[in-house]
């Protein structure tokens, strides 16, 4: 089999997602991932001519995420219409899995060139949400809702911090750290390798930094906001009339739900796109390319999808397990941050808080869905780089509970 390396990755910051408020709501998607794939094009001088294929994550492939948004923002991008591109859907973990296929491609010996990212607005898809009303990942399928009852995320969140006993106050903790770290990240310019300025067609700055940290969190400000899902649990899903009270007790119809979870300790809705560039070692020494780290194994897993968020650790273990590693081997680990509940489920039983999301994560940052796995990969790449140490593993938890996982390693 061939390795596959990783030859550069780019991101946009995270805008804030909200129509009206964020500095890059008002583009379109395809646009806003066009300019990543611009930059990275640029950067590299990638000839466009030569990719095998480009893999994009997006979860709301509707309206202007519609259409392959892949293809449509490497053509926008200006690319040549002999690369391909296809766009695929894992949720949450959208961004590591195009990461993943695209590496797989190159492995196989398919392809020799493919770039692999992701984008989501969330500034758009929110509106989106709200005009179907459709709030569940069953998509309003009531067959499968009888099968495998699967309630709003932040509810899921809240039922596994009841069951494993977190309490609000570790997990606020948590959330004051991630943007301790993220602001001291942001401050000494360790996300300025990957991150790439956005700007407007007419020239002007759209912006050129991450838009969603809210520095100086502290415990106490924290104490100040309402839960938020609690107050999901009364209202009806969608027409079924069903509420998700109705819904979390078909599956725990015992369980009193602690609910913990609020604006700050949830992960951040954003905008963004990222993209890296993977080949294969002839074609980086064509190329003039030194790559910057390696494939060393890639794994999925499914798992419980009522509760929904708790697969990164199985995925963890199971991708470590196909490099023939342990958790001690691993230097730098990226869990993305959906709720404060996944990252702290995540120490509990395989790492150190010293070795996890060292420079902030998503209740600091902002989760723009089918990108943030990409952008995660990135940030473990430049951050390994900057320590000048070996392995990252990157893994998330995902809609319909499941999780992809990665490891890299630098060469
Ligand atoms: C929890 C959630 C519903 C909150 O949404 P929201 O109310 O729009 O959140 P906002 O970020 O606008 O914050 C609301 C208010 O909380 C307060 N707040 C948020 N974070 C804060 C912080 N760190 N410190 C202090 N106050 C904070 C502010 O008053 C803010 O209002 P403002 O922006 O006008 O100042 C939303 O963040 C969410 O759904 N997150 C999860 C997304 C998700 O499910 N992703 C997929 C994962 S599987």
């Amino acid at each position: 089999m061939t390795d596959a390396y990783i030859i550069d990755a780019a991101r946009t910051p995270r805008g804030i997602g909200k129509a009206g408020r964020g500095a890059l709501a008002h583009l379109h998607s395809g646009r806003l991932l066009a300019k990543v794939l611009e930059a990275i094009r640029d950067r590299n001088d990638l000839n466009t001519d030569d990719v095998d294929d480009l893999v994009v994550g997006c979860s709301s492939q509707v309206g202007n995420q519609g259409s392959c948004v892949g293809r449509m923002a490497a053509l926008d991008a200006g690319w040549s219409t002999k690369s391909s591109a296809v766009t695929l859907d894992r949720f949450c973990g959208s961004g590591i899995t195009s990461v993943n296929l695209a590496a797989a491609n190159i492995m196989s010996g398919m392809d020799d060139l493919c770039v692999a990212g992701g984008v989501e607005m969330m500034s758009y898809t929110s509106t989106l949400t709200n005009k179907t009303n459709n709030r569940t990942v069953d998509g309003g399928n009531l067959h499968l809702r009888n099968l495998h009852p699967q309630p709003h995320q932040g509810i899921c969140a809240d039922m596994i911090a009841t069951l494993e006993g977190f309490s609000r106050q570790d997990l606020d903790a948590l959330a004051v750290e991630s943007q301790r770290r993220a602001q001291y990240a942001i401050d000494h310019g360790y996300f300025n390798k990957s991150v790439i300025p956005v700007y407007n067609d007419d020239g002007t700055l759209a912006l050129d930094r991450e838009e969603f940290p809210r520095p100086g969190t502290t415990m106490e400000t924290l104490a100040a906001l309402k839960t938020v899902f609690d107050q999901f649990m009364p209202a009806p899903i969608d027409d079924s009339g069903e509420t998700f009270e109705q819904l979390v007790k078909r599956a725990y119809p015992d369980l009193k739900i602690n609910h913990v979870h609020h604006a700050g300790n949830s992960s951040g809705v954003v905008d963004g796109a990222a993209a890296l560039i993977l080949s294969n070692k002839a074609y980086a020494d064509r190329m003039g390319w030194k790559p910057r780290a390696r494939i060393r194994a890639m794994a999925t897993v499914g798992g419980d999808p009522t509760l929904m968020l708790n697969e990164p650790v199985p995925a963890a273990n199971k991708v470590l397990a196909r490099a023939g590693m342990t958790v001690n081997d691993i230097d730098l680990f990226e869990v993305n941050e959906a709720f404060a509940v996944v990252p702290m489920a995540f120490m509990h039983e395989n790492a150190d808080m010293d070795k996890v999301n060292v420079n902030g994560g998503a209740m600091a940052l902002g989760h723009p869905i089918a990108a943030t796995g990409s952008i995660l990969i990135g940030t473990v790449l430049d951050e390994l780089e900057r320590r000048d140490l070996s392995t990252g593993l990157i893994t998330m938890c995902t809609g319909g509970g499941m999780a992809p996982a990665i490891i890299i390693e630098r060469v």
